[in-house]
């Protein structure tokens, strides 16, 4: 290359370097602003000054009319699955809040961990990338094989987003298992590199990612829920959504009953580790009070599927459309269905609204497959058509 040729070269990578760091600050500055509490919650301790702009907002609320609700119950569905796309579901909600943190702070680095199929890392390293942080994901499995870890489902974004992937031992428990490989990985990282490392607990539900499910109530209540609805039903899994809807809904009058769908742990674990959340906001009451958690449905465990609910699931998306995921809103809508049956009393009125806390892509993790393909079932509805002037017959 000639020496002409060379600087012209050499200025133009300066230019769309400079170009590039640019556009990302415009981006950025734009996605910022200040948060403000509503006056209902400005009560509360530690309100985040920022919030980043991620998700979709005022997701559709409308009827849902699946096959089996009780004839004196309405079901409504607030769409909550529709808050993005890559970015989506109930997780974007809480990282509007901590990775707001995370870029105040100067991190370069966003540390969480969850499940190998884990819908709350993906969205960490959809928003880290697009915020301009490196994504470390501390994901857990029996799989020790590296070749073994597959692209399907969630893993498949979290690799596009070149997340740094460390799998653990599917029985960690976090506090002791998963929050000291944060903290070695997070030293690491700041001793090696200088960059500061910005962590997220299990799910994103803390005391900063509660005030996602503070905001959606603000959301809520311009969408009339108050005077539509008497009961909200969701997936609980680490506690964030049920605590934020449940301290909202008391501190505007307890007008509704929350209730969460124990998809993993239990009632006792999660009064508790809501009550740590009540209490680091400055709420007086007790989660026990102000939120109700159903246990019974978790099946066979926290993301094991069994044949019936697959089955439940293909109901609901052939009757209206509406995807479930088998890790959590599947197993939320079963046992909703299952209480509005047996246990019609726990519920405060009957006008009862489903919050759709997303999780599509644990759908494509290969597990439904089988249950759609099985041969003269209602749903194997796939034939060959050769012969234009004969029309086939499908059930
Ligand atoms: C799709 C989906 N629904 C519900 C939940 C549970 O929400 P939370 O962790 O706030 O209890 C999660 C994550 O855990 C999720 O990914």
């Amino acid at each position: 290359m000639s020496k002409s040729k060379l600087i012209r070269s050499r200025i133009f990578c300066r230019f769309q370097r400079h170009f590039h760091q640019e556009t990302r600050q415009n981006i950025l500055n734009k996605m910022f602003f200040k948060y403000h509490a509503p006056g209902w919650a400005k009560s509360l301790k530690h309100i985040p000054e920022e919030k980043v702009q991620l998700a979709n907002g005022n997701t559709p609320i409308h009827k849902w009319d699946i096959p089996g609700v009780p004839k004196q119950f309405t079901l409504s569905i607030k769409r909550d699955d529709m808050t993005g796309s890559t970015l989506s579901g109930n997780k974007v909600r809480k990282l509007e809040f901590l990775m707001a943190e995370a870029v105040s702070r100067k991190c370069k680095h966003v540390i969480t961990c969850g499940g190998l199929q884990s819908n709350h890392c993906r969205a960490v390293a959809v928003c880290a990338r697009q915020l301009g942080m490196q994504p470390h994901l501390l994901l857990r499995t029996d799989i020790q094989d590296v070749k073994d870890v597959g692209c399907q489902g969630n893993l498949l974004l979290d690799r596009l987003c070149a997340a740094k992937i460390y799998l653990t031992p599917r029985k960690s428990p976090y506090l002791t298992q998963l929050k000291p490989r944060m903290d070695k990985l997070a030293e690491h990282i700041q001793k090696t590199s200088g960059e500061l490392c910005y962590q997220i607990p299990v799910g994103g539900s803390n005391s900063v990612g509660l005030f996602g499910y503070i905001s959606v109530f603000e959301e809520l209540l311009s969408q009339g829920v108050q005077e539509n609805f008497d009961d909200i039903v969701f997936a609980c899994g680490s506690g964030g959504t049920a605590g934020g809807l449940a301290i909202a809904n008391f501190l505007t009058g307890s007008k509704l009953r929350i209730h969460g769908v124990a998809v993993s742990d239990d009632a006792t674990y999660f009064h508790h580790h809501c009550n740590e959340m009540i209490e680091a906001v400055g709420v007086s009451a007790r989660s026990e009070d102000i939120l109700d958690i159903i246990d019974g449905h978790k099946g066979e465990g926290y993301g094991i599927s069994t044949q019936e609910e697959l089955d439940f699931i293909v109901k609901i998306s052939s009757t209206t459309g509406i995807m479930l995921d088998p890790v959590y809103t599947g197993k939320a809508v079963k046992g909703l269905m299952h209480e509005l049956h047996s246990n019609p009393d726990m519920f405060k009125g009957d006008r009862i609204l489903f919050l759709h806390t997303g999780g599509v892509y644990g759908l494509y993790d290969g597990r439904i497959e089988d249950t759609l393909k099985v041969a003269g079932s209602s749903t194997d509805r796939v034939t060959v058509w050769t012969n234009k002037d004969h029309v086939p017959t499908l059930s």
